[in-house]
C-alpha cells in the first residue's frame, strides 16, 4: 500500500546508478515484504493518523505558492537560470538596496563567496548519495560519529533500565522518549563542558517498539500508556572532557522527562481562561496536562526552548461533540486509543480538550521545577516550530509554519519587550502577548528583479483586539487557520520549519512540497513539486516589518533530472535533495538543510546538507551526512567554530512491513535491544 502525501508520494521507478558502494560492516537487512521507494502507510498512520487521506486545503482565495512559484521559477528558466539571477550582494534592486541598507549584517556578509562552508565545517568531503535500504549513518571521510542518547536510555537519575519486553509507563517517564525531532544544546555553567541537551519527542511506532503488535486492536492500554509517556520533551544533561571531546549523558538534577500523560502546563494569553478551552477536569480553563505532536522548535535569546504541537488531530477519539470549527484541522479517529486510559481523549467526554492542544510551548531548562506554558497569543494550528529574535526596539518576533499542504505561514511580534542580551535561563513573560501575522505573497512583474516577488504581513490580531471580521479574538487564536483564510492568506506548499540567519537577517523556510500536478510548459517546468524548496524572506526593514521580498534559493531536486531541479548550477556541481523540513545556521551564517522524504523522492537516505546562500555559489547543495533506511535527519546543530554536527535520527526502521521481528535497521548499532532506537548522534571531526 503506498499513499498520496506525507511528503513523498507517488513511487519513482528504482535507480540502481544512484546505489551507493559497500560502506563498512552495517548494510541493510533484508527487505522481505517491504516497501521502499515510497512513503509508508505507516508513517503515515503513526505520525500524522493519515492525515494525507483528509486534506484541509485553506478556503483562502489567494493563489496558492505553488503557482506563484512555478511562475518564478518559469520566469528564471527563461533567464537562464535560477542562480544566475538571484545572486543577492552582488546586483541589489531598490527594494533590496533598501532593505539592506537598514541592516549592517546584510551588506557585509553578501559578499561574493561568503556562506560557503566556514571554520571547521569548510572543505568537508561530501557525502553519498546513499541508496534507500542502506542501514547505516554516513559522514565525510576525516569524521566519526557516535550515539549520545536513544530510545530507552536515562534521562532521570532514578530511571530503571530499558526493557523492551516489559517497558511501563512509569519507566518510559524517565527515560529518553521516542522519535527526537527538535533538538537544541543550551551551555551549563561555566567552563564549556557541560550543556542541557534538549529534544522533542514526536510521536511512535508502536509496530517496531512493542514485542506482539500486529495491530493496533493488539496493544494493551499498559503499551498505549507507554506510548504517551514517550511523546513529549526531554531535558538532558550532559557532559564532556573538553573542546573536541563527545558529549556524553550524566543523568543530574537537571534531567528531565516532559510527556503527554502527566505534565502540568500552564495556559498563557487571551485564551487561557477562555470557555474553549475549560474542561470537567480543568474548570478555570488554564492547566493542561501533557503536550504532543512535538516536531520542530527553537531557543530563545533568553535560553529557553520553544516546541510546536504538530499532528495534535490524530490522538483523540471523534464524537458529534466535537466543535465543528474544528473541522479545519482534520480531527481524526485514531488507533492510537489514548481514551482508554484517560478518558479525556474522547471528544465525547471531553469535547474541550483538542483544544488544548496544537500551541507552541515554552519550556525553561535551567529549571527542573518549572512549569512549562503554551502560548495561546501565537496561535493554535499544526505547529512545525517557532524561531525567536529581538528586534531593534526589544520586540520578540517568532516565524512559524503549518505543516499541511495549502495551510499558511505566520509571524508573532511581541507587545511587551526585552533588553537586547535577556539573562540565560530566566522565564520571561514577553511571549504571552502580541500581534499575530499571517503571511500573503505575490509574484514580481519585472523580470529585471533580484527577487522573486513581494508579500505582505497580514495582521489576525492587534492591539489584543482581533483583526479578523466576524471573529473574536479567542476565537481566531482558537481557530487560526480559519482566520488566516478569511484574510486571504496564501496557501503554502507545506511550510515546515522556519529561521531567521541571525548573520544576515534573511528568513528561511523549507517548503517540504506540494502534491498537485499542474501542466509542465516552458514557463512552468516542474510537472509537480514532489521535492520541495527553501524559500527566502527579506523583511523591509528589520522583523517586525509588515512587508518583504521573497526569492527560491533552492528548488530541490535531482541535478541529472531537468525535469525535477532547476538550480540553475551545473549538475556537476549540485547534489540530490528532497524534502527540506528543518533548517539550522551555523554560527558563520551557514545554512544547513535537513530533509524527510528522500526514499520516496529520490530513492536516497535522508541527508543533512549544507546551502551556500550568497554569492555566485547560491542554491549550491551539499551532503554532509545521510541517516539509516527509514529514517529522517531532524535538529540539526552545527557548531562550525568547534566541527561538532548533532542531528536526531527520527523514526528509523520505519518501512513498510517492519515489525518487532523483521526490522530493516538496526540503529544505533549497540547491540542493545532487536528492534532500532531513535536518537541523538554527535559527529566530530578527527583531530
Ligand atoms: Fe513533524 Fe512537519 O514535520
Ligand atoms: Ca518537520
Ligand atoms: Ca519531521
Amino acid at each position: 500500500m503506498t499513499t498520496t502525501s506525507c511528503c513523498a508520494t507517488d513511487a519513482q521507478p528504482d535507480r540502481d546508478e544512484r546505489a551507493a558502494p559497500a560502506r563498512g560492516p552495517r548494510q541493510a537487512l533484508p527487505m522481505t515484504g517491504h516497501t521502499l521507494g515510497s512513503r509508508s502507510a505507516q508513517t503515515c498512520h503513526f505520525r500524522c493518523a493519515d492525515a494525507c487521506l483528509s486534506p484541509m486545503p485553506s478556503t483562502s482565495t489567494a493563489p496558492r505558492f505553488a503557482d506563484l512559484a512555478e511562475r518564478a521559477i518559469g520566469r528564471r528558466a527563461l533567464l537562464g537560470g535560477l542562480g544566475a539571477a538571484v545572486v543577492v550582494g552582488a546586483a541589489l534592486a531598490p527594494r533590496d538596496a533598501q532593505a539592506a541598507g537598514r541592516s549592517r549584517a546584510v551588506t557585509a556578509a553578501s559578499a561574493p563567496g561568503a556562506f560557503a562552508p566556514a571554520g571547521a565545517m569548510a572543505g568537508f568531503a561530501p557525502v553519498g548519495p546513499i541508496a534507500a535500504d542502506v542501514d547505516d549513518l554516513v559522514v565525510p571521510q576525516g569524521w566519526e560519529w557516535h550515539s549520545i542518547i536513544a530510545w530507552g536510555d536515562a534521562v532521570e537519575r532514578d530511571a530503571p533500565a530499558f526493557d523492551l519486553d516489559a517497558q511501563t509507563p512509569e519507566a518510559q517517564a524517565k527515560q529518553f522518549g521516542y522519535n527526537c525531532d527538535f533538538l537544541t544544546v543550551v551551555p551549563l555553567g561555566r567552563g564549556g563542558n557541560r550543556a542541557l541537551l534538549v529534544a522533542n519527542h514526536e510521536y511512535t511506532n508502536e509496530n517496531i517498539m512493542y514485542p506482539g503488535y500486529t495491530d493496533d486492536a493488539s496493544l494493551t492500554v499498559e503499551q498505549r500508556m507507554t506510548s504517551m509517556a514517550a511523546h513529549g520533551m526531554s531535558v538532558v544533561e550532559v557532559r564532556r572532557d573538553g573542546v573536541g571531546a563527545p558529549w556524553r549523558v550524566v543523568p543530574g538534577r537537571y534531567g528531565r522527562r516532559l510527556t503527554a500523560s502527566g505534565t502540568p502546563f500552564r495556559l498563557t494569553g487571551p485564551v487561557a481562561g477562555s470557555d474553549l478551552v475549560k474542561t470537567s477536569e480543568d474548570p478555570t480553563g488554564t492547566a493542561v496536562i501533557g503536550t504532543l505532536n512535538n516536531c520542530a522548535g527553537g531557543t530563545t535569546p533568553w535560553g529557553t526552548v520553544l516546541s510546536g504541537e504538530e499532528n495534535f488531530q490524530g490522538y483523540f477519539k471523534n464524537s458529534d461533540r466535537l466543535d465543528a470549527r474544528n473541522g479545519v484541522y482534520g480531527i481524526s479517529n485514531t488507533g492510537r486509543g489514548w481514551e482508554l486510559g484517560q478518558a479525556r481523549f474522547d471528544t465525547a467526554s471531553e469535547p474541550n480538550e483538542v483544544n488544548r492542544f496544537g500551541w507552541i510551548v515554552e519550556l525553561n531548562p535551567y529549571d527542573p521545577f518549572s512549569t512549562p506554558r503554551k502560548h495561546t497569543a501565537m496561535g493554535r494550528f499544526r505547529h512545525e516550530g517557532a524561531d525567536a529574535s529581538i528586534a531593534p526596539d526589544g520586540r520578540v518576533v517568532c516565524y512559524m509554519g503549518d505543516d499541511q499542504a495549502d495551510q499558511h505561514l505566520y509571524k508573532f511580534v511581541s507587545r511587551d519587550r526585552v533588553g537586547q542580551r535577556p539573562r540565560q535561563g530566566r522565564e520571561y513573560d514577553v511571549l504571552e502577548h502580541g500581534d499575530l501575522y499571517t503571511a500573503r505573497f505575490a509574484v514580481e512583474g519585472d523580470p529585471s528583479s533580484t527577487y522573486d516577488g513581494t508579500g505582505e504581513w497580514v495582521p489576525l490580531t492587534r492591539g489584543g483586539r482581533s483583526a479578523v471580521p466576524g471573529m473574536s479574538l479567542e476565537e481566531v487564536l482558537t481557530f487560526t487557520r480559519t482566520a488566516a483564510a478569511a484574510v486571504g492568506a496564501t496557501p503554502m506548499d507545506r511550510p515546515e520549519d522556519v529561521e531567521r540567519n541571525p548573520v544576515t537577517g534573511r528568513v528561511y523556510m523549507a517548503c517540504t512540497n506540494s502534491s498537485r500536478r499542474p501542466a509542465p510548459g516552458a514557463a512552468n517546468p516542474r510537472a509537480l513539486n514532489r521535492y520541495g524548496h527553501v524559500v527566502e524572506l527579506t523583511e523591509d526593514g528589520d522583523q517586525t516589518a509588515t512587508t518583504f521580498t521573497w526569492s527560491l534559493p533552492v528548488v530541490c531536486g535531482d541535478p541529472d533530472d531537468p525535469s525535477t531541479y532547476f538550480s540553475g548550477l551545473p549538475a556537476s556541481e549540485v547534489m540530490p535533495i528532497a524534502c527540506p523540513d528543518n533548517v539550522a545556521f551555523d554560527s558563520y551564517g551557514g545554512l544547513w538543510v535537513s530533509t524527510d522524504g528522500q526514499p520516496g523522492s529520490l530513492q536516497l537516505n535522508d541527508a543533512l546538507h549544507h546551502v551556500t546562500t550568497d554569492g555566485p555559489d547560491r542554491g549550491k547543495v551539499t551532503t554532509f551526512l545521510t541517516v539509516p533506511v527509514g529514517a529522517e535527519t531532524c535538529g540539526p546543530v552545527v557548531d562550525a567554530v568547534e566541527g561538532s554536527v548533532m542531528v536526531c535520527v527520527q523514526h528509523p526502521g520505519e518501512v513498510d512491513g517492519a515489525s518487532i521481528d523483521n526490522q530493516v535497521s538496526r540503529f544505533p548499532y549497540d547491540g542493545m535491544v532487536r528492534t532500532p532506537r531513535p536518537g541523538v548522534v554527535q559527529a566530530l571531526k578527527r583531530r
